[in-house]
């Protein structure tokens, strides 16, 4: 039998920085509209807007004037303006106009960082590393194929903790943990099997018995009474796509996490889960603008169950960093060797950037 191992007491993980050469998640596309947006990734403040064509930009949140946020301001055409004294600028960061510039005045020559910015399956993904890496290596955010596929449906759980962001990737990685959420979790009985690991990925296999089977119509009445669920074994495998989550459950189910780490102690994330309808197949047939009806209306069908799993995580992983902060000398104990893996490449990663 294994004995339990400290986990890596020479290196202190909650510490870590981040590998900023990655495309991170800032916002569901829903909320950014016509008012620019304030949010911050790894201690940078920073603005998002929608200019009047409807793309979506980024820029530092700073006005180069008096140095107050952009955000407070508003969007003018293609032009972001400050609230203060209506400086506007460009979606590159440059100073366009002045209202109150004299004839004799030259433009100020200020210019403000902007940052790579897509708009890709409902969410904004910001590139907040070396732009050179970025075209020279081609890095595209994580595909999420599930978004716009018709036999997927999806419910978003925003969670916002005040934790350091491993606790969450470890919360995440594992599966030992749906002790805490009992009947809610939609398995049991993990047992870990196998790991690969690479430059930029953990795969974590677990076995597991689910209670979740997606094969006839009222199967999706699972999501909420869990006493119709059977118990049957499935693959239950979850892998840390640096910087990102994502975890399939035999054929029905899917889950990602997204992540905005905000600084050393707070982190945003976005959970996305899919249900399977491809069992369905006479439901494929039908016109595609009736099996659109059917994705758009359940979207969100598994809401309840996802932010219940969230609150969950989320009060363990706050008392994990408040613990860590008022004893950083104390170290836990690890049973799970896909949490050593997990580390090694949060570490890795961190000194990449
Ligand atoms: S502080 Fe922004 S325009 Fe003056
Ligand atoms: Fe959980």
């Amino acid at each position: 039998m294994q004995s339990p191992s400290r986990i890596t007491p020479q290196l202190d993980i909650r510490q870590l920085g981040i590998n900023l050469n990655h495309w991170y998640v800032v916002a569901r596309s829903s909320e950014v509209q016509t008012q620019p947006l304030d949010v911050m990734l790894w201690e940078q403040p920073i603005v998002l807007y929608r200019d009047n064509s409807g793309t979506v930009h980024a820029l530092e949140d700073r006005c180069p004037h008096r140095q107050v946020k952009l955000s407070h301001g508003c969007v003018k055409g293609e032009l972001l303006e400050c609230a203060y004294h209506g400086w506007q600028f460009t979606s590159s960061g440059e100073c366009a106009a002045v209202p109150y510039l004299a004839a004799n005045q030259k433009l100020p020559n200020c210019k403000i960082r902007s940052y790579p910015v897509k708009e890709q399956h409902g969410f904004i993904w910001l590139f907040p590393g070396n732009v050179e890496i970025l075209h020279a290596m081609s890095l595209q955010p994580l595909g999420i194929s599930e978004w716009e596929n018709l036999n997927y449906i999806a419910t978003v759980s925003t969670i916002n903790c005040q934790a350091h962001y491993s606790f969450l990737i470890e919360n995440l990685m594992d599966m030992y943990h749906g002790h805490l959420h009992q009947d809610w979790q939609a398995w049991t009985g993990a047992v870990l099997n196998d790991i690969q690991e690479d430059a930029n990925r953990v795969d974590a296999h677990y076995q597991a018995q689910s209670y979740y089977k997606i094969d006839k119509i009222w199967s999706i009445s699972q999501l909420f009474f869990p006493a119709l669920r059977r118990l049957h074994p499935e693959a239950l495998d979850v892998s840390y796509v640096y910087p990102h989550w994502v975890s399939t459950l035999g054929k029905d189910f899917k889950i990602y996490c997204l992540l905005c780490p905000i600084d050393r102690t707070a982190t945003r994330a976005y959970l996305i889960h899919f249900t399977s309808l491809n069992a369905f197949w006479r439901l494929h047939k039908l016109p595609v603008w009736f099996r659109r009806l059917v994705k758009n209306s359940l979207f969100g069908s598994a809401q309840t169950l996802l932010d219940g799993l969230v609150r969950q995580d989320v009060q363990m992983i706050e008392e994990e960093q408040q613990a860590y902060l008022n004893h950083p000398e104390r170290r836990g104990y690890e049973l799970n060797r896909a949490l050593v893996s997990v580390q090694r490449l949060m570490k890795n990663q961190a000194e990449q950037r």
